[in-house]
């Protein structure tokens, strides 16, 4: 009986996982979503906590249920004060430091479990495979953390980095084979091996650029994702291997679609040398003048378009201008303009950063549009209005092969009637380049933060 309550428990717990996770594709469905997980996940535990200890005729000894009752109590209070103060652009090193403890949780199963399966290759297999990868997660992840959080400014790289490495990781490979085909038991070679794949993991991501981490953290999780799965395999745990699956394979998926969508292969993000510094110099020097619009001006031109297409981009999110910009959009929509958004798949500084700021303003999911659809609508478009965005409107990608840029797919901006570019000063994105956009003579430069510029636009417009 105790077995069936186990193994249902289990069952539901991975369905939640997994119709969580489906939902979580569309902003409409993604918070209901969040929760399902939430909730395979909390009975995951507590039939782990209360159910498997009869199945194994284990006797827990009620301290022990006190002292997990004080741990979860405690990651609780800590894990929920920090999402709930949350900035929305600090968002990835929150995701970064959350997938360390994953792999640190790993990494510490492999540790316990080694003393037990002393004379078992295939449960070393799952120990050792596990606590490679979750060191190296862990220690990778508060690297990505500290580099994103602004801590860890400069990318490091050691002469040959990448001999170094290789070298590296040939070790740890080869002392955790050795491990189990000589069925090591010494606890020195557990300890030794863990502090390499950490120092593994903090050599791994030192080199990377700032720029390339949210496809580190996304790799990371894969590889968190895989460490909990052979921890899953090591106690015949189906939720712990549903999850750690899910969570492996959807990280994969998501490093690959964000190296399409800024064209970089994974080995270029890894071994190759884009981020800060590298790209600073590089790309052409643009000649020629910029026009600039005020508020008015650019009120004018939204107020007699026909068709309007707004693209946000991270200065949006930087400026908190999501609200304005949606009143805007329903002032124009209410003048009978035909107004979308278009959505670059890399704008911002996350993966969905446009769709989750504007859902967050309320703006209507019907109204934003992904690259793919929305590229061929430009040429028809009687004004673009750019808010904060610069590397994803950057023609350079496509006309400059000596740009970093070069290749990367962009909005088609440059091919509207006119175009309405907000942003601070001409000071360069995230690439560091400039954009030729720009200076585009049919482009004007509505300079301010977004917000108050976008407040002024729409003053003016309802004046109109
Ligand atoms: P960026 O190219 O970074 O440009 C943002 C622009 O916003 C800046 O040029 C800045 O110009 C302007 N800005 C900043 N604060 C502002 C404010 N308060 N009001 C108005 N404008 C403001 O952004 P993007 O076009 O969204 O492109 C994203 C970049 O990040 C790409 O290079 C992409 O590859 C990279 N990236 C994205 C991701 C993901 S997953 N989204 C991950 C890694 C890297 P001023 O300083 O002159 O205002």
């Amino acid at each position: 009986m105790e077995n069936f309550i186990l193994n249902l428990s289990y069952l539901i717990a991975s369905v939640g996982f997994i119709v969580g996770l489906k939902m979580l594709g569309s902003p409409k469905t993604a918070r209901k979503g969040n929760l399902i997980a939430a909730f395979g996940m909390a009975m995951a535990i507590l039939a782990t906590l209360f159910v498997y200890p009869h199945t194994a005729n284990l006797n827990v000894p009620t301290f022990t249920y006190i002292l997990i009752l004080v741990a979860i109590v405690i990651g609780t209070i800590i894990g929920w004060g920090i999402a709930v103060k949350v900035e929305m652009t600090k968002m990835p090193e929150l995701v970064s430091f959350f997938n360390g403890m994953g792999g640190a949780t790993a990494a510490l199963i492999g540790l316990l479990e080694f003393h037990h399966n002393i004379g078992n290759p295939g449960k070393m297999f799952m120990i050792i495979a596990g606590l490679i990868i979750g060191s190296i997660s862990f220690s990778g992840s508060m690297i990505a953390w500290g580099k994103l959080s602004g801590k860890l400014r400069k990318p490091f790289r050691l002469p040959n980095y990448n001999i170094i490495n290789t070298l590296l990781a040939i070790a740890i490979l080869g002392i955790g084979a050795y491990m189990i085909i000589a069925e090591v038991s010494n606890p020195l070679y557990i300890y030794g091996l863990f502090a390499l794949a950490l120092f593994y993991g903090i050599m791994f991501v030192l080199p990377i650029g700032g720029a390339d981490m949210p496809v580190v953290i996304s790799l990371l999780n894969s590889f968190t994702g895989l460490a909990a799965a052979f921890g899953g395999f090591l106690y015949n745990n189906m939720a712990m291997l549903t999850g750690g699956i899910l969570v492996g394979s959807a990280g994969t998926i998501l490093t690959i679609a964000m190296t399409k969508a800024m064209n970089r292969s994974l080995s270029a993000v890894i071994f190759g040398a884009f981020g800060e510094g590298a790209v600073e110099g590089s790309g052409s020097k643009i000649q020629g003048s910029i026009k600039e619009a005020g508020p008015s001006d650019a009120a004018i031109l939204l107020n007699y378009a026909n068709k309007v297409i707004i693209v946000p981009g991270y200065g949006l999110a930087v400026a908190q201008a999501q609200h304005v910009l949606h009143e805007l959009e329903e002032l124009l929509t209410k003048k009978g303009i035909d107004v979308k958004y278009a959505i670059h798949p890399v704008a911002g500084r996350m993966p969905g950063h446009m769709n989750v700021l504007l859902a967050e303003a309320n703006v209507d999911y019907d109204k934003l549009i992904d690259m793919d659809d929305i590229n061929n609508e430009f040429k028809n478009t009687d004004v673009v209005l750019v808010v904060g965005a610069n590397d994803v409107v950057n023609p350079a990608a496509k006309n400059d092969p000596s740009s970093p840029i070069y290749g990367m797919p962009i909005l088609n901006v440059e091919e509207a009637k006119n175009i309405i570019v907000n942003k601070r000063s001409m000071k360069p994105g995230y690439a560091g380049i400039e954009n030729e956009l720009f200076y585009n003579p049919k482009t004007s430069m509505l300079f301010g933060d977004a917000k108050a510029a976008l407040t002024k636009v729409v003053q003016e417009l309802k004046g109109m």
